[in-house]
């Protein structure tokens, strides 16, 4: 038996336990071993939720149990997710995460940690909900110079801009719905200013080219300033208006930029709609890919952790090593990369 802690019992976190029992054979079958969660770590105290007595308010109470191998960061956030992380992976547990905030920002070092403890630390919700676009980049496309990552990122600003655009609706219309049904962040600037966006295509970015991208630095614009009137402009003239995050590179120099787009109906991301997001990869032998499916929301992303889960289960004693160094990258101006 496989003990596990989650820490974050919100929409994610809750979503990763009930993965874990709706699915509980498949993957004890996967893992050779069950998969239990001893503990979650969370403020509140859940009376009557069936993990009531699992609740722990201290990550301290994770750390000091040696049974518990692997840990779940579900909180959102830099910190105290940070802290609370490495903690984890200092006492010789594998993580895995779903907070691009703290992974854009903080991967490599925890990358770091990772492999000098021996353990794993893994990310693959933190972009694309349940796309599996970390693994492919890092197992998969491996042949490849990858030139172009181009990906409608962020479930919650596509699905605004979809009923913006069949419904003639205005932003501050469809803002409270994407909320309701749980697709927005908690404070919802990060998705609507693209800030979302941003750190996803960094992460995206300091896995291709192996180091570190200040998220900072991409020159960033969101969908605030869209509203009806531009969308019956784009329907004039046959376009969509997407959220398009992109990064490209040409003779080894990267450049990255994340803002609504007019797509015309040939462009592969076009039709990409509601909350369902896509990443368009081309590769220099490869050619072109397309990742699409549910990019947000509870089930999709507690998927995309609960297979890290597996995998971190499968390799115990085994660091899988990524390539991402602490150096930072420099980024050119995202026009001299323009095709
Ligand atoms: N708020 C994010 C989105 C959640 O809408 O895509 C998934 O990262």
């Amino acid at each position: 038996m496989i003990k596990i802690a989650v820490m974050g019992y919100g929409t994610i976190g809750s979503g990763v336990v009930e993965v874990l029992e709706t699915n509980r054979d498949s993957i004890a079958k996967r893992v050779g071993e069950e998969v239990e969660v001893k503990y979650v770590l969370d403020l509140r105290d859940f009376p009557g939720d069936p993990i009531e007595k699992k609740i722990v308010h201290d990550y301290k109470d994770i750390t000091a149990d040696e049974e518990v191998k692997i840990v779940v960061e579900t909180m959102g956030g830099v910190e105290p997710a940070f802290t609370f992380v490495k903690a984890m992976l200092e006492a010789g547990k594998s993580v895995t995460t779903s907070n691009k905030a703290l992974v854009a920002e903080k991967g490599a070092e925890l990358l770091a940690v990772a492999k000098e403890k021996n353990v794993n630390f893994m990310f693959e919700a933190s972009v694309g909900g349940g796309i599996p676009i970390i693994r492919s980049i890092n197992e998969c496309l491996t042949a490849d110079k990858i030139e172009e990552i181009t990906g409608i990122l962020n479930g919650t600003t596509n699905y605004m801009l979809t009923r913006m655009a069949n419904e003639g609706l205005e932003f501050a219309d469809v803002l409270k719905d994407a909320q309701d049904k749980g697709y927005a962040e908690k404070d919802p600037t990060a998705d609507v200013e693209g800030f979302d966006a941003c750190r996803k295509i960094a992460i995206l970015t300091s896995l291709v080219a192996g180091k570190q991208v200040d998220f900072e630095k991409i020159h960033t614009e969101g969908i605030t300033k869209i509203s009806a009137v531009d969308f019956k402009y784009a329907k004039a003239m046959g376009r969509s208006i997407k959220l398009l995050a992109t990064s490209r590179q040409a003779d080894g120099t990267y450049s990255a930029l994340v803002a609504p787009h007019l797509l015309s109906p040939e462009h592969p991301l076009y039709s990409v709609n509601d909350v369902f997001n896509a990443v368009f990869v081309h590769g220099n032998v490869l050619g072109d890919a397309m990742f699409y499916g549910s990019g947000a929301g509870k089930l999709p992303t507690a998927s995309a952790v609960v297979a890290d889960v597996v995998e971190m289960a499968k390799h115990l004693d085994q660091n899988i090593p990524v390539e991402w160094s602490k150096e930072e990258l420099p980024l050119a101006d995202y026009k001299k990369n323009e095709k």
